[in-house]
């Protein structure tokens, strides 16, 4: 973990690593078993968490990340920015972001915003752009 250029201090990026760790103990994941949590540090200095909640129809189930960046929408509103997102889970398994977390966080996150993920033997620490180089966004011609 780095502390890197935003200027966020390795402090800081490790409790946001705690916090992660301890939303995962808030998991409803009954069908995979796989317990995930994320942390938010947003522009505000606030972290808000989320964790992974599963449905009995599986593609209903919401991940960590994105129950995350919405209780932080509820919480903080439209205009939060993410500068920095943990992610693990209880199963010692690798934790990166899937797809469809990347392009929801990518509403909210900054180019050079942190992404921090337990991998296979240690942590490992992106910026945004580097992990979601080309996000869709939403073209209109009028
Ligand atoms: N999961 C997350 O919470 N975040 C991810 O980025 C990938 C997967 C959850 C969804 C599901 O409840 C479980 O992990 C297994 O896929």
């Amino acid at each position: 973990m780095q502390a890197g250029e935003n200027g966020l201090t390795t402090e800081l990026l490790r409790q946001l690593t705690t916090q992660a760790a301890d939303a995962a103990d808030h998991a409803y994941a009954p069908y995979s078993k796989f317990r995930v949590g994320a942390a938010l540090l947003l522009q505000n200095g606030a972290i808000v968490t989320g964790a992974n909640v599963e449905n009995a129809s599986y593609g209903l189930t919401i991940c960590a990340e994105r129950s995350a960046v919405v209780r932080a929408v509820a919480e903080h509103g439209p205009e939060m920015r993410v500068l920095a997102c943990a992610i693990t889970n209880l199963n010692q398994a690798a934790s990166p972001p899937c797809g469809a977390c990347l392009q929801v966080l990518s509403e909210f996150m900054l180019p050079a915003s942190q992404v921090i993920f337990r991998g296979h033997s240690d942590w490992e620490d992106y910026r945004f752009e580097e992990v979601f180089p080309h996000r869709f966004k939403l073209q209109t011609s009028r």
